[in-house]
């Protein structure tokens, strides 16, 4: 048996559509046994798929088919603490864990590069692949099936903020709000703000991160998915948040802000409860520089 973690991600760090996402300190975990047949199991109270729909499963099981290997069945069991469809990289948790597990119990034929190309191509994007394999900020290029990256360490100075709706939104669903084309004028935008975004967080020079998550490609057309955004984003800013931004294609709202602002993450609860968003959950993350690991033998 094997056991694999996986931190969440929040990707596109507003401006960075598709391209920039960073790993969390909240984690799922994967145990993985080969057997004769295929067993799934959650070890909390998360509903997950517990046939061959199962995302963990198609993981493994596309890395056995890859590598030529016979796969008979698997032990699966899943700790979900990653809440599900709220732009925390949950579904990237599961392909991640699947493959770096899988990769694992055959020994290691495949290599990191190898495994980033298959996350970020089973998922779509690479912005919460890639995090979730790599930790730290990475910053990437999905190209013909061939993902092209940076990872960079993130000091731990900062605390990411983690503001979580009592509600799901499906990035498939959030994406159907996105237009087909957009201006030149406001690709410009996004893609400067994007950059500054990047090497901002690196250098820490942070206070450029309210204008560098500042986005035209998705956030103004996601907002009004996510009803109480704008005020959280307000109260946010009132506390002295650096930024604040929809967390990948949301419902989660994430605050960036100095980690020795010790009271923010218990400021913005209470603006919640006062707002009437009693059932939002608040988590207070730093970024991990680690990326998903087997744990146990
Ligand atoms: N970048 C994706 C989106 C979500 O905003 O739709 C994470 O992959």
């Amino acid at each position: 048996m094997i056991k694999v973690q996986i931190p969440a991600t929040s990707a596109n760090i507003g401006s960075g559509f598709d391209s920039l996402g960073l790993a969390v300190t909240i984690y799922n975990s994967i145990e993985l046994e080969e057997s004769d047949h295929l067993t799934i199991q959650t070890a909390d109270d998360t509903q997950i798929p517990l046939d061959e729909s199962n995302l963990v499963y198609k993981s493994v099981k596309y890395i056995y088919d890859l590598c030529g290997r016979s796969f008979k069945g698997m032990k699966i069991r899943q700790t979900n603490q990653i809440p599900i469809a709220r732009g925390l990289g949950s579904s990237s948790a599961c392909i991640v864990g699947g493959i770096v597990g899988a990769n694992h119990l055959l020994g290691e034929p495949l290599c990191q590069q190898e495994l980033v190309n298959i996350a970020a191509t089973m998922e779509g994007h690479p912005d919460n692949a890639a995090p979730a394999l790599l930790g730290g900020l990475v910053t990437a290029v999905l190209e013909k099936g061939k993902v092209y990256y940076v990872k960079q360490a993130i000091a731990q100075d900062l605390r990411f903020v983690a503001i979580v709706p009592n509600f799901p939104l499906e990035t498939s669903f959030a994406r159907q709000a996105l237009p087909r084309d957009v201006s030149h004028k406001d690709a410009v935008f996004n893609l400067s703000r994007s950059a500054l975004m990047s090497v901002s967080l690196y250098s820490g020079n942070y206070s450029n991160l309210k204008i560098a998550c500042d986005d035209r490609l998705h956030q103004p057309y996601r907002l009004s998915l996510i009803n109480g955004a704008h005020e959280v984003f307000d109260l946010a800013y009132q506390h002295g948040a650096y930024a604040a931004y929809i967390s990948g294609s949301g419902s989660t709202l994430m605050a960036i802000v100095s980690a020795e602002k010790k009271d923010f993450a218990r400021q913005i609860r209470e603006g919640c409860d006062r707002l009437g968003l009693e059932q939002w959950k608040i988590h207070d993350l730093s970024v991990t520089n680690v990326g998903a690991r087997v744990l146990e033998e």
